[in-house]
């Protein structure tokens, strides 16, 4: 309502809109106020899409970038913060194409444009920045981020890596649509999300532009660069575009054919595949250890498993299209991912879901897993621990059993479809279930996500 007096008034009085009359602003929140990362993501403004530039030589590490952030203001704005780490350089900031002044401390890049920016505004900022790139490590020890290779980088973010090559939003509640244009060595391929668009050869260098149309959060992009295979074919009604490690191509042989039935056997189960292109990313980086479902094309730092490919496509429902609101609600991305793969072993024949949840079940009651509740885990260091995947997916076992297959599959297809593209927390969860069954499930939710010790069934 306010923007649209707002509109009218600018549309009506014939009044030049210029700066110095703009309304007061006061700077945006250096965080989007989520307690594990009370750093990441910023607040004033809601990016929509970014273009990125990457200029890449993996022999030296160098990376030299210009990111393109369209954005719109949701607050009278002086100044608003990016996510970028400070060892890579600033070199200049504009907004809608005037200088602006910048500093940068931790991860944090402030920009003060010349002018205000209004409540509403849309606006668009270009960050020139270079250095070497480096990841950081977890609260968990692990690795994330620009992670180098012994031909490349393995570029997985969640939860916090975007920071550490390109500037951003970074936090999971801005999604944004990308396109992604790297240069690399010809010797090299660069691999992003969505699909590829072009290849361009020039003197030694290849230019590879990838498009990404569906809202993405960014901790699920990637630009993973390697002397990758590139496979990209249309099968079974999808775009399925693979890159591959030559020294696994053996443990790799068939894998672009082994998307599709996963993927219609999830469709079939959780409604239709969100993104216009699928695929993969299979290095060989045994030391990263983790795969990740960076969004249309999982990366996995090995050949993938039958269970570790239905996993990450699930998750391009779970977490990818449908993505939490808060990093303590991860469970909803990996509980789910996890009975997916249970899903798709009782498909197989493998093992009946029953089997999986027994199996998990078996652990002794007084067994450490039981003590982390997988929607409360407790901290950043507690995020991709077994009680979030195992205890997640068992929860989604008892709901089963709880109101029924009916209502149970009607759950999951709302959940994806009602959030599509958005993102969305434990309590909206448990309030869809309860709408979709018509049952009162607090305490089989307060005993399965919340409570610490074992649930008896
Ligand atoms: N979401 C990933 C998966 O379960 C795991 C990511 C782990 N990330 C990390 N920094 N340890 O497929
Ligand atoms: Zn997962």
């Amino acid at each position: 309502m306010k923007r649209l007096l707002a509109l009218t008034a600018a549309a009506f009085i014939a009044l030049p809109l210029t700066p110095a009359v703009a309304q007061d602003g006061t700077p945006g929140a250096p965080g989007a106020g989520d307690p594990y990362f009370p750093g990441q993501g910023n607040g004033g403004y809601d990016a929509g899409h970014y273009d990125l530039g990457l200029d890449y030589d993996p022999g030296s590490n160098r990376l030299s970038g210009v990111t393109r952030v369209s954005a719109r203001a949701t607050q009278a704005l002086s100044r608003f913060n990016l996510d970028l780490v400070s060892t890579l350089s600033v070199r200049s900031v504009t907004v809608d194409g005037r200088p602006a002044a910048y500093t940068q401390s931790g991860s944090e890049l402030v920009v003060t444009p010349r002018f205000r920016l209004r409540d509403g505004r849309g606006f668009s900022v270009v960050v020139r920045y270079d250095g070497r790139p480096a990841h950081v490590l977890d609260p968990d020890g692990s690795m994330d981020g620009w992670i180098r290779t012994s031909d490349g980088v393995y570029n997985a973010n969640e939860p916090q890596g975007a920071m550490t090559w390109y500037p951003g939003n970074h936090h999971m509640t801005d999604k944004a649509t990308y396109r992604f244009t790297v240069t690399v060595p010809s010797t090299r391929v660069a691999v992003a999300n969505g699909d590829l668009v072009s290849k361009v050869r020039k003197s030694g260098r290849t230019t590879y532009v990838w498009d990404s149309k569906e809202p993405m959060a960014s901790y699920l992009a990637t630009v993973s660069i390697g002397k990758f295979q590139l496979s990209d074919s249309r099968i079974g009604g999808y775009r399925v575009t693979t890159a591959v490690d030559p020294a696994l191509a053996a443990d790799a042989q068939g894998l672009p054919g082994r998307h599709p039935p996963v993927l219609d056997f999830f469709s079939s189960v959780f409604g239709p595949y969100p993104f216009s292109s699928t695929g993969a990313i299979v290095d060989d980086a045994p030391e990263v250890g983790y795969a990740l479902e960076t969004q249309t094309r999982p990366l996995y730092p090995r050949a993938p498993s039958e269970s570790l490919l239905a996993h990450e496509l699930a998750h391009q429902w779970f977490g990818d299209s449908v993505t939490p609101t808060l990093w303590r609600d991860i469970w909803l991305n990996e509980g789910f991912a996890t009975y997916a793969e249970w899903l798709w072993a009782d498909k197989l024949g493998t093992q009946t879901v029953q089997a999986s949840f027994d199996e998990a079940y078996a652990r002794a009651a007084d067994d450490e897993f039981w003590q982390t509740p997988p929607a409360d885990p407790g901290g950043p260091a507690n995020l991709f621990h077994d009680p979030v995947y195992d205890r997640g997916a068992m929860t989604l076992h008892v709901l089963r059993r709880d109101v029924g297959e009916g209502a149970f599959f009607a759950i999951l297809r709302a959940w994806a479809a009602e959030h599509k593209y958005g993102n969305a927390d434990t309590a909206a969860f448990i309030a869809l279930s309860e709408r979709v069954s018509g049952e009162q499930l607090d305490a089989l939710f307060d005993a399965w996500l919340f409570k610490p010790g074992k649930p008896s069934l």
